[in-house]
């Protein structure tokens, strides 16, 4: 009899458990959806916010990398502001993986995105497709699942009348960043903005204070390389840029 109900006992915990973990990757769902309609509403700080933890942590190559909470809440609405006028977000086939400690989890996700970008040279507005992967850190905080990090990885931002095929990403400039997909080899970063085959060194620089940056390139990867040379993780993009553009707007 005390073995029935020790079974029934390990029966119950179990499915407890299993109850547990599908209500966890629900919530984690429900947050991976939240995050897109704050995207939605303009990269609304109010509705961003709260989803991620005080130390959390935004990451994306071409846009930058941003620490805490409210920095980052900040740093995503200037993003709108400058480069994603209008957008809809599909965030499509989460995979989650529940840490045994239930108190923390991994999560993978496709993005793709329709969205209204202003022309780097007009500043008109075109129809952008936009796509990537999102790899997160999700922390359960007073029984609230929060990103604790997120990074995104842009596969195309490409115009719509362009398409991927002829212009897989924005066109690099003087204020704005070069998408490379490079081959192994050694590379030159132009630093002194005189280079005529940027965003690599021509030369140019002799006879001033700069020098290119080195970068050595060990397989076949996308790099986004600094374009207008105020980074300060050179010869990578880091997000200045987008600073730039909202001082020379009073922003
Ligand atoms: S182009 Fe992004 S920091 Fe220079």
């Amino acid at each position: 009899m005390s073995d029935a109900i020790g079974e029934i006992k390990e029966l119950l915990l179990g499915i407890r458990r299993d109850l547990d973990c599908m209500q966890d990757l629900e919530s984690i769902r429900n947050l991976i959806t939240s995050y897109a309609r704050g995207c939605d509403r303009g990269n609304d700080p109010e509705l961003l916010a709260p989803l991620f933890s005080k130390d959390a942590t935004w990451e994306c190559a071409g846009f930058g990398t941003y620490h805490g909470r409210e920095t980052l809440a900040a740093a995503l609405k200037g993003i709108a502001g400058e480069k994603i006028w209008w957008s809809l977000h599909y965030m499509i086939s989460p995979q989650i993986e529940i840490d045994p400690s239930g108190a923390s989890a991994k999560a993978f996700w496709y993005l793709w995105e329709s969205a209204t970008v202003p022309d780097s040279d007009t500043n008109e507005a075109e129809p952008h497709w936009i796509g990537g992967t999102y790899d997160a850190e999700v922390v359960k905080q007073d029984g609230k699942w929060l990103f604790r990090k997120m990074v995104l990885k842009l596969n195309i931002a490409s115009p719509y009348a362009a398409g991927w095929v002829r212009q897989r990403f924005p066109k690099g400039n003087d204020h704005q960043p070069y998408f490379c997909e490079l081959e192994p080899d050694s590379y030159f970063w132009c630093a002194c903005g005189r280079s005529k085959n940027q965003p690599f060194c021509d030369g140019s620089h002799k006879g001033t204070e700069h020098r290119p940056v080195e970068l050595e390139i060990d397989r076949r990867q996308l790099v986004v390389l600094c374009g207008c040379k105020r980074t300060g993780t050179r010869p990578f993009c880091d997000g200045t840029h987008l600073n730039l553009k909202l001082e020379k707007n009073g922003g």
